[in-house]
């Protein structure tokens, strides 16, 4: 099969469209046609290996272990594990997979759901990795969803792909929702329901909010506690900034040892791949209440073009590798 294969870390270059040898399903998985990958930073940041100190967790020290990069998937089952139950050759299905971008791959039953009817392949493997980041992203602190009514948020990186999500899901619970984006992206971050949006390009932050969630992350944690209210929440999701060792992680380190002296919850967020997230995500998929704001699609051959175009900021909601 065609896959988009990495040998060592590095820029985009290292990606190489290669044919390679068919996964085969262990028992409790399912190998599927793929036939739609959502592009993540994630995947930006495995292929980069940055920051450095990730690759200390299992994931490969000098080189990938996984030389197959992408990991949000929709298709269809092509061959079922000796143990499975739930999935038949020929079901739809969306949700996480084990090298996505490639024209098979290996995912884990518990990690896929049928893909509703109605929604394309590109919209459902949109959605996995933004949905389960926005919906624990609002969630922080043991919140619940229901709870968000009425509550002001401020959505940091709000045109990004976990952004978009969060603007759309936080309007679907009730919340008042300010969106912060470069100009060019305005228009969209209203289209998703935003109440207000603020272009930052040409303007600063403003008011103070219950929760500020923060995808874009190259903004000072004071500057952010100063919009936030005496009790309010900050959700640190990520950001390219931090340096190339502890990344993002280092603005967590400085909100966790903040945290204690103030009233302020400072919350660095680690976002777990979740059934029950993605089940929440179908329904709404489903019904229509939230959309995949797809910017554009991208062949295999262009899956480092498609790295490319997220690594440089310039994606406005998502984009997706169709082999
Ligand atoms: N904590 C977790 O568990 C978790 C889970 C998923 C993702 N993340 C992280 O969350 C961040 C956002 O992910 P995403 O998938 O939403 O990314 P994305 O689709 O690329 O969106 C990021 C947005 O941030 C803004 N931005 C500002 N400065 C940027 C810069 N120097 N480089 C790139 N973008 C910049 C861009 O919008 P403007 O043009 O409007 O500035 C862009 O739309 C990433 O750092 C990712 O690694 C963390």
């Amino acid at each position: 099969m065609k896959a988009v294969v990495q040998d060592k870390y590095g820029s985009a270059d290292v990606l190489e469209l290669r044919d390679v040898e068919r996964p085969t399903p262990s028992e409790d998985e399912v190998l599927v046609r793929v036939k739609a990958a959502g592009v993540n930073m994630a995947d930006w940041h495995m292929m980069a290996g940055k920051p450095t100190i990730m690759r200390l967790f299992g994931v490969g020290f000098r080189a990938p272990k996984q030389r197959i990069r992408g990991s949000d998937v929709a298709g269809v089952v092509e061959e079922v594990g000796s143990e499975v139950t739930q999935f038949v050759p020929g079901d739809e299905v969306f949700g996480s997979a084990r090298g996505a971008f490639a024209e098979f791959a290996t995912a884990r039953v518990k990690r896929l759901l049928p893909k509703p009817e109605g929604v394309s392949f590109e919209q459902a493997a949109a959605v996995s990795m933004v949905g389960y980041t926005a919906l624990q992203a609002l969630r922080a602190d043991d919140v619940s969803l229901d709870a968000l009514g009425g509550q002001r948020i401020l959505v940091i990186g709000a045109a990004g792909g976990v952004g978009s999500m969060t603007v759309q899901l936080a309007k679907h619970f009730g919340a008042t929702v300010t969106g912060v984006c470069s100009t060019a992206k305005v228009a969209l971050v209203r289209s998703l329901g935003a109440d207000d949006v603020i272009d930052y390009v040409h303007g600063t932050l403003q008011g103070t909010y219950d929760v500020i969630v923060d995808t874009a992350g190259n903004r000072s944690l004071g500057t952010l506690r100063r919009r936030l209210t005496p009790k309010g929440r900050l959700v640190i999701v990520g950001g390219e900034g931090g340096g190339s060792v502890l990344g993002a992680l280092k603005r967590n380190l400085r909100a966790a040892a903040m945290g204690p002296f103030t009233g302020q919850k400072l919350i660095g967020l680690m976002a777990m791949e979740s059934p029950d997230d993605l089940a929440i995500m179908r329904d709404l998929l489903a019904s229509g209440a939230i959309t995949a704001p797809i910017e554009r699609t991208f062949s295999l051959a262009e899956a480092a073009d498609a790295i490319r175009h997220l690594e440089a900021g310039r994606a406005m909601g998502k984009v997706v590798v169709v082999p």
